[in-house]
C-alpha cells in the first residue's frame, strides 16, 4: 500500500514556514483514504499539525456520503490532525479555517477562488477543492476535543473528469493555464492552516467567518439549499459562528440551515 508518491517531501521541508502544521509529515502512494490513514495516526498519537498526503486515493470520501475523484499524480490528497484546545461545540468552524487557508493558498496560485456554503471551493463556477472534518471526542468529562482530522481535496493539475463531473469540476491548472507546484502548494497551506487554526483559538470565530464570508458570492443573493427532507428556498443573508447559513424566506423567517446542496436561485 505505501508505495512512491512523487510529492518530495526534502522540498516541503525546506519550503515550510509553520511551527507546527507539517512538521509531522507522512507521504504515501495510493491509500484508500488520507482521513482514514489520518483518524489512525490520530489516535496513535499523532501530533498537532500532522500531515497525511496520497498521491492518489481508491475511496476518497467526500461529504454526505459521496466519493471523492482521486487519480494519482496530479492533484492534492492532504489530512492533518489539528488538536486544538477546543470543546466538541467550540471546533465545528476548524471547516471554516480550512475553507479559508484552501481558498488563500488557491489565490496565492493566481486564481479567484468562490466558497460555496459549506465549504465546496469554486473557480469559474466549477469546484476545484473539498473539505471532510472528522472528530475524535473524549470520553466525558473531558472538555477538550482530541483531534479534529481536516481532509481537503484539491484538484491541482487534473486535466480531465469522469463524465460524471465534466461540467461540475476543474482545476486550478485548468483555469490558470500554469501547472501547479505541488510542493510549493502544500508549504503554503501548512502556513495558512496554521495562521488561522492559532487566530482561531485566540481571537474565537468571528474573524475567520468574517474572511470566508469575503469569498463567498452567494451571500445575499436568492438561494436553495436541499437538505435530503426538503429545499428551502430564499436569500443567503448570512454565516453564523458555527458555519450555519442563515436564509430568509420570502416569509420573513430566518432559517439556521446546517447542512445541505446549495444551489443559486430560484433564478
Ligand atoms: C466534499 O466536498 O464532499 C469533501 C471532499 C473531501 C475530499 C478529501 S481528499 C483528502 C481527504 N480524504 C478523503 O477521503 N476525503 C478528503
Amino acid at each position: 500500500m505505501l508505495q512512491s508518491n512523487n510529492v518530495d517531501q526534502a522540498r516541503i521541508a525546506a519550503l515550510l514556514r509553520t511551527r507546527s502544521v507539517g512538521r509531522a509529515l507522512r507521504l504515501l502512494g495510493q491509500c484508500r483514504s488520507t482521513n482514514d490513514e489520518a483518524l489512525a495516526w490520530a489516535r496513535a498519537g499523532a501530533p498537532h499539525g500532522a500531515v497525511l498526503i496520497a498521491d492518489g486515493q481508491s475511496a476518497g470520501r467526500g461529504r454526505l456520503g459521496r466519493t471523492w475523484h482521486s487519480p494519482p499524480g496530479e492533484n492534492l490528497y492532504f489530512s492533518t490532525v489539528l488538536r486544538p484546545p477546543l470543546s466538541p461545540r467550540a471546533a465545528p468552524p476548524l471547516a471554516l479555517v480550512a475553507a479559508v487557508a484552501v481558498a488563500e493558498t488557491a489565490r496565492a496560485f493566481g486564481a479567484a477562488p468562490d466558497l460555496k456554503w459549506p465549504n465546496d471551493l469554486l473557480l469559474d463556477g466549477r469546484k476545484a477543492a473539498g473539505i471532510l472534518c472528522e472528530l475524535l471526542a473524549r470520553p466525558p468529562p473531558a472538555e477538550r476535543v482530541d483531534a479534529v482530522v481536516v481532509g481537503i481535496g484539491v484538484n491541482l493539475n487534473g486535466h480531465a473528469f469522469p463524465e460524471e463531473l465534466a461540467t461540475r469540476a476543474t482545476s486550478l491548472a485548468l483555469v490558470t493555464g500554469a501547472a501547479i507546484d505541488r510542493e510549493a502548494f502544500v508549504a503554503t497551506l501548512c502556513e495558512r492552516l496554521e495562521a488561522w487554526h492559532d487566530r482561531l483559538v485566540a481571537d474565537g470565530p468571528a474573524p475567520v467567518v468574517a474572511a470566508w464570508k469575503g469569498f463567498a458570492r452567494l451571500l445575499g443573493r436568492a438561494v436553495s439549499v436541499d437538505n435530503g427532507r426538503e429545499r428551502i428556498t430564499g436569500v443567503a443573508e448570512d454565516l453564523d459562528a458555527e458555519g450555519a447559513l442563515l436564509v430568509r424566506r420570502a416569509d420573513g423567517v430566518l432559517l439556521r440551515v446546517f447542512a445541505g446542496e446549495l444551489s443559486p436561485g430560484p433564478t
